[in-house]
């Protein structure tokens, strides 16, 4: 444990280290891939030149420099990591490789800032930090390893069949090569995919949702095809799945993982809510309800541009045509006249308070959202404003974690 003295000294820099975060983050980044090139097979090289990947992980290291001395209360945030490092294949004998690059970015950008001092406190509370989501990670692999159709690392799946669910979304079903069994999951979990694009050098890792109930023979993954837009180069790895990867082909999954899950425990309604391909999990979290728990109330709530862009739609309406407990509102900002003749929609517009109020029955319910950034922070403050409590309020980000605070 660290002692007194050091746990002061962290306290103390935080600060200094979170104005020069990116920059300290940028530099460990390009110490790191120089260093360790096979690296770069594990990290998403487009989060990387976005800059989100760099406030995720100095976001992280600071957070936890905070709680140093008592670690346990932010348990949540690092299950939260550690799944996707499992996710990833992220092992022990990476730390020691991180943490020295970290240390040298420290202290290049800080430069004679950096005593002695508080270089030994960091590299002290960096191993502290580094032992936890070792610890963690370490019963995360043994628990996967040891599950019913579980594995280690990655295990080679055929497209079985390729369906798409709207223009802009395809599903893969995945069935293992081996012909062996699959691991079980819990709706809202998501698989990593590695992938080799003919031509280059690395691998390409990327998670996905699985889009079906679990039980099932195979894995379902909807993958949205990201054209390029003002902000964002068009996604390298969900075209190719789109333009090149046929059935027949193999893709390399690793285990399941993730903790935003449906609790099952709970009896009460539950609100679904997505805004365009965030409406995997939620379809997951669907299917399974209807089949485990055909008792619980479930408000179905998705809203996408328009028709053309909606996925899954007739499955959906297809189960609250036979499920009385399941009610489905469509939500389109942009209908096109087809969707405005044929009324494919119940509101016109982005979800607000009044509407949502009108349509969930109670507000005694678990609420469970996913889908852009600022779609979840407009989601995020009805419910808060409608006075759900924190406890029943669920989320998952795509990508690195954000903040859901208005900015
Ligand atoms: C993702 C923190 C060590 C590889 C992340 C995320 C955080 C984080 C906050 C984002 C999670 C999310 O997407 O929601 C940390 C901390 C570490 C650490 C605090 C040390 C104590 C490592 C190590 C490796 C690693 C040793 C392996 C070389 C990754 C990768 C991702 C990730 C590949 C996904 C990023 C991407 O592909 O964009 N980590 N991490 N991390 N971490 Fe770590």
């Amino acid at each position: 444990m660290l002692n007194e003295q050091t746990i002061q000294v962290i306290k103390s820099t935080v600060p200094v280290l979170e104005i020069h975060g990116t920059a300290i983050t940028k530099r460990f980044y390009e110490r790191l891939f120089t260093s360790h090139p096979e690296l770069l097979n594990i990290f998403n090289h487009a989060n990387q030149k976005q800059g989100r990947q760099q406030a995720a992980l100095a976001n992280a290291v600071y957070a936890a420099a905070v709680h140093i001395d008592k670690l346990e209360a932010i348990i949540p945030v690092v299950k939260q990591i550690a799944h996707k490092h499992r996710s990833l294949g992220v092992r022990p004998e990476h730390y020691p490789i991180v943490g020295e690059h970290l240390l040298g970015a420290i202290k290049e950008v800080l430069g004679d800032a950096a005593t002695e001092e508080i270089l030994q406190a960091w590299a002290e509370a960096y191993g502290v930090i580094a032992d936890a989501f070792i610890g963690i990670e370490a019963q995360m692999y043994e628990q996967t390893e040891q599950q019913l159709g579980g594995w280690a690392d990655f295990r080679a799946f055929k497209v079985d069949r390729k369906v798409k669910e709207s223009d802009v979304i395809t599903s893969f079903y995945l069935i293992p090569e081996d012909g062996k069994s699959i691991a079980s999951f819990e709706p809202g979990q998501y698989i990593s995919v590695r992938m080799s694009i003919p031509g280059e050098p690395n691998t390409h890792i990327r998670q996905y949702s699985l889009s079906d109930s679990p039980e099932k023979p195979y894995y379902r993954i909807s993958v949205k095809q990201e054209v390029e837009t003002r902000d964002k180069p068009a996604g390298h790895v969900s075209n190719y799945l789109h333009q090149e990867v046929k059935e027949g082909d193999v893709l390399w999954l690793s285990a399941p993982a993730g903790d935003f899950v449906l609790d099952q425990q709970d009896e009460r309604p539950v609100v679904l809510i997505s805004g365009g391909v965030g409406l995997t999990p939620m379809v997951s979290m669907l299917n399974t309800m209807v089949e485990k728990q055909p008792h619980r109330p479930v408000t179905f709530i998705h809203a996408a541009q328009h028709g053309k862009l909606h996925a899954m739609r007739e499955s959906v309406e297809q189960l609250a045509r036979i499920h009385p407990q399941l009610s489905a509102y469509w939500c389109y900002n942009q209908p096109t006249d087809l969707d405005k003749e044929t009324n494919a929609h119940h509101r016109e517009g982005y979800i607000d308070s009044k509407w949502l109020q009108s349509i969930v029955p109670t507000r005694d319910a678990g609420f469970y959202f996913c889908g852009p950034t600022p779609f979840m922070r407009a989601v995020n403050g009805i419910l808060k404003e409608w006075g759900i409590p924190q406890s029943d309020i669920h989320f998952e980000f795509f990508g690195p974690a954000s903040s859901l605070e208005p900015v």
